[in-house]
């Protein structure tokens, strides 16, 4: 495994790796690498002949610069894991790299970026978008992978994909959970042991909705999973919202062969987790 730290460093490698009509599969992660990010490095080493992984704490999308300061860094560690898992190059720039001078781009998402995600963090997903793009245009991949736990992320980055004109297969790969069905996170490293065992309440709460939802309206059910969590002392939800599974467009009733998503975010102590859920009535 290649490790490289500039632009130059890490383009040269993808060249040498991949020489002629060979597939570039990309996954790009903020680090403190767990079985998740592993199983999206999966996905893309069966869908490219190339595998690069990207290893950086992007501050744009942070709006709390406490956040930003406590994300977990873990490099030695996360280096030992690709290297495990056969990845051929990673990408770990300093920020300089990344960002040699002030990124001043917007990006209009509509009304994607303003709900749930993007209203509770403001400026979150144009820092998103700028990291990913700039990306994008450093490994110039044909496959990358992005997990489907951030499922707004995933809709924005399809979206950003499609205004942009990126010749690139998005890849969504399927949420990883702890034994107790917590949505395995980088974060999660930042819960207590009693907090870790409380979270798993989210999970089992949605799961519950799925059941019940087509007895009530969306709204009824988004009040009862919120009522739900929020009955563990342990757990505030800021927001849950069931929207259309595609455009996240927030729903106000079901309708046949349609899916949808719920969307949640919740603090745990003072750790953010977000999990989702589908349905499909
Ligand atoms: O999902 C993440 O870890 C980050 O938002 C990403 C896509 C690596 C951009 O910094």
């Amino acid at each position: 495994m290649l490790k490289t730290h500039t632009v130059n460093a890490v383009q040269a490698a993808i060249q040498n790796a991949a020489g002629q009509n060979k597939k570039i599969g990309f996954v790009p992660t903020m680090g403190a690498l767990h079985q998740g990010h592993l199983s999206l490095i999966d996905i893309a080493k069966e869908n490219a002949d190339v595998v690069v992984v990207s290893v950086f704490v992007n501050p744009t999308q942070f709006n709390d610069p406490k956040d930003f300061e406590k994300y977990p860094r873990t490099i030695d560690d996360d280096f030992r894991k690709l290297e495990e898992s056969g990845v051929d190059i990673v990408f770990n720039p300093e920020t300089s790299e990344i960002y040699p001078e002030e990124d001043i781009r917007n990006f209009d998402f509509g009304l994607l970026d303003k709900m749930m995600e993007g209203k509770h963090r403001p400026g979150h997903f144009e820092g998103v978008a700028q990291v990913v793009s700039r990306l994008f245009d450093i490994v110039k991949p044909q496959v990358v992978v992005f997990g489907e736990k951030d499922y707004q992320q995933l809709a924005v980055i399809k979206k950003l994909v499609n205004d942009y004109n990126y010749p690139i297969e998005i890849i969504p790969g399927p949420t990883l959970r702890e034994a107790n069905g917590l949505a395995m996170s980088s974060r999660n490293e930042r819960l207590t042991a009693d907090e870790r065992a409380n979270a798993a309440v989210i999970r089992a709460v949605l799961l519950e909705s799925q059941s019940i939802a087509g007895n009530y309206t969306p709204a009824q059910v988004e009040e009862w999973v919120i009522k739900k969590v929020n009955h563990n002392p342990h757990l505030t939800v800021e927001y849950f919202q069931i929207s259309d599974n595609e455009t996240l467009r927030p729903v106000t009733g079901w309708q046949e062969n349609c899916d949808y998503v719920g969307c949640i975010a919740v603090f745990c102590g003072d750790v953010r987790l977000i999990d989702n859920i589908k349905y499909s009535l």
